[in-house]
């Protein structure tokens, strides 16, 4: 593998500014930096495949961080979730925290910084297993999206054959996985998203019963009804807003209700509140219930490797939105608030090093 030098031209993107609404451009700030040097236990990772996620949003706004130090700090590098090589290693403590024996060469991911070359704590990386799938898959199919619809799906939805199940944020990430592994237990599944194209996306590549534009529909809960004869026993939600309303008004008795993202909301400062919902969950005999995917970090080795199956299989599709260049990563991220993306929105900012 070819060495680094220490002249090779390194950048990272940092937050300039809170973003007001969406983010725009000036929101995010290149800058060239130096190439850092290894400390004790790191090592020296170059990124290949940076993942931008909606939830992200949140980590930008002005005000105290949360519990988990998650909010990006002014002038700091953004980061999320990456698929990086490890082209050093600390040789002066070789064995250093490196238990799981990383190697010069190694694949990993990890939650890194938006920049070309960093040092990361051996410790804050975990190593992709290139044979279940293709490696940028670690950080979508495999990764927190994926996950996300697998357990918020059927861990929460708990689908029955013939059941019918509503997806909304139908061909994004999360949504075309949840869909899917809907159509994988027999239900009847609705995909809602917000183009003609993506229509088809549902409806011919993923083979859902039927998609609904919703920018298309003026009365989406007579739509809903309408495509959904039976009632709705599943809503995997992605969105909120209104679009949940319209939704919650067709569910069955039973139904179960995961609410996986709001992204409807993601950038409204007082986000509209909707009717509330407690009667309706009463004569329903209904349940909602939100989710963390790392509720389920102890099951995430067997959902890999189920979903990695299913893939393989042929039984699930899986579509990346690959855009290439590390300066493309601030666009990427604001293109999710327009729905820019049909499957996972990834960039693609360096070559895998023989
Ligand atoms: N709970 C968890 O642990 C967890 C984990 C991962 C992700 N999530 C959440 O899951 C959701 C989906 O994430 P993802 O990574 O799969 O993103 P994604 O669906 O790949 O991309 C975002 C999509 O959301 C739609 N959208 C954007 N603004 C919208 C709006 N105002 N109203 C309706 N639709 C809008 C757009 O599609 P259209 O063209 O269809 O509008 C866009 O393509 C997000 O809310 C995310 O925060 C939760």
């Amino acid at each position: 593998m070819k060495q680094i030098s220490m002249k090779e031209q390194n950048q990272e993107i940092v937050l300039a500014k809170h973003p007001s609404g969406v983010p725009t451009p000036d929101t995010f700030k290149i800058n060239n930096i130096d190439m850092p040097t290894l400390k004790k236990g790191e090592v020296l990772l170059k990124s290949i495949y940076v993942s931008v996620d909606p939830g992200m949003r949140g980590f930008m706004n002005k005000g105290e961080d949360d519990a988990a130090g998650n909010k990006f700090q002014l002038n700091k590098p953004i980061t999320s979730r990456t698929v990086a090589q490890i082209v050093a290693i600390d040789t002066d403590h070789p064995n250093t925290d490196n238990d799981n024996n990383f190697k010069v060469g190694d694949i990993v991911h990890g939650r890194f910084a938006w920049q070309k070359y960093q040092t990361v704590n051996i410790a804050d990386i975990e190593k992709v297993d290139p044979t279940l799938a293709p490696i940028s898959t670690a950080v979508s199919m495999l990764g927190v999206p994926g996950l996300a619809a697998y357990f918020g799906l059927l861990n929460i939805g708990q689908p029955k054959q013939g059941e019918t199940v509503v997806v909304s944020g139908a061909a994004g990430s999360v949504g075309s996985m949840a869909a899917q592994i809907a159509k994988i237990k027999g239900c009847k599944v609705i995909g809602i998203a917000g183009s003609a194209k993506k229509v088809a996306y549902l409806e011919d590549d993923l083979g859902l019963d039927k998609g609904i534009n919703y920018k298309q529909v003026d009365d989406m809960q007579a739509t809903i009804k309408e495509a959904c004869p039976d009632g709705v026993d599943i809503f995997f939600d992605n969105v909120g807003g209104e679009l949940f309303d319209a939704v919650f008004a067709n569910i069955n008795r039973h139904a179960r209700i995961s609410i996986c993202g709001q992204i409807a909301d993601y950038n409204e400062s007082n986000p509209p509140q909707g009717p509330r919902p407690m009667h309706t969950l009463i004569k329903k005999s209904a349940r909602i219930e939100g989710f963390v995917v790392y509720d389920f970090a102890d099951e995430f080795d067997d959902a890999k490797k189920q979903i990695a199956d299913w893939y393989n299989n042929g039984d699930l599709i899986y579509k990346e939105n690959l855009i290439e260049g590390f300066e493309s990563i601030p666009d990427a991220f604001i293109g999710l608030f327009s729905g820019e993306n049909i499957g996972k929105q990834m960039i693609k900012v360096g070559e895998v090093e023989e």
